[in-house]
């Protein structure tokens, strides 16, 4: 079911240096993804602003998000995943930005019992593609839930021309994530017990997605300066997205898709 296991993700925390919580007031163009997503958030999230309300982050290895998701909106956060590096390195991004939350290493199909029902949200952010019954996954995820809480889950788009770029710059990356659409992400979501508010392509460029890691040699040498090439082509979109019009998210171009879904209140 799991189409990389821990080790595989244990080796790319151990490998990857910690790095700052999202910060959505830094206006650097290399800031574009997180500012697009903070916007959504806003929309999403801002509502639910009140005391008590809880989120948990689903794979949480190296979240940059957690921190954000307490100071934005005061949620108390949560994050479990099975790597235990990626776990400490949470910890740090979470002590670094001077925010309280807790981690815990542990296999999400095999929660812990405390933690079921009992939280307002529940985010993943390029998990869920990793499985190979994703409404089997979604309904895992759902368990966290309580009754009318909300699932917001990110995943790249392998269906589009990102998917097609990460096949010829690094199969074997390719390989460990299910090509789903946005309208099977959605049936995956419903499949799963949850009524489905939107899903949608997000964002109109960001080739930076693409994961080149792969041993060291003429052909990543090409891979690498392909994406560094393109990931210039995403920043000169951005720039024309923010200083005259956005563009729109397409199945073909677009870097991700997003659901978000409730769980109905019984
Ligand atoms: C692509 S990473 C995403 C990490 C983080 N959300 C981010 O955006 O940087 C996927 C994460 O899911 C975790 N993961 C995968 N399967 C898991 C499982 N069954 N239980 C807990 N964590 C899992 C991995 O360890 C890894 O840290």
């Amino acid at each position: 079911m799991d189409k990389a296991g821990q080790a595989y993700w244990e080796q790319i925390w151990i490998d990857k240096p910690v790095t700052a919580a999202v910060d959505p007031t830094d206006g650097r163009l290399a800031n574009h993804v997180d500012r697009r997503l903070h916007e959504m958030f806003v929309r999403i999230l801002g509502p639910l602003r009140r005391e008590g309300r809880r989120l948990l982050e689903i794979g949480c290895g190296r979240s940059r998000w957690l921190p954000y998701f307490r100071t934005h909106y005061g949620f108390a956060i949560v994050g479990v995943d099975y790597a235990p590096t990626g776990c400490d390195q949470a910890r740090a991004i979470l002590a670094a930005a001077q925010v309280e939350g807790s981690i815990i290493c542990a296999d999400c199909f095999r929660p812990p019992e405390d933690l079921l029902n009992s939280f307002d949200v529940v985010w993943s952010y390029g998990v869920i593609e990793h499985f190979d019954d994703t409404s089997a996954a979604a309904a895992a995820f759902a368990n966290y839930l309580r009754p009318g809480g909300i699932m917001i889950t990110v995943i790249p788009n392998m269906r589009g021309l990102v998917g097609l770029l990460q096949r010829l710059a690094n199969s074997p990356v390719y390989g460990i994530h299910s090509l789903l659409t946005a309208a099977e992400l959605a049936a995956a979501h419903r499949a799963a017990g949850l009524v489905v508010e939107e899903v949608t392509y997000f964002l109109a460029v960001n080739f930076g997605v693409i994961n080149v890691e792969r041993p060291a040699g003429f052909r990543t040498w090409v891979a690498r300066a392909i994406v560094g090439l393109l990931a210039r082509v995403s920043m000169a979109v951005w720039a024309l997205e923010e200083r005259v019009t956005r563009l729109p998210a397409t199945r073909l171009l677009a870097p991700y898709i997003v659901c978000v879904a409730r769980k109905p209140s019984t």
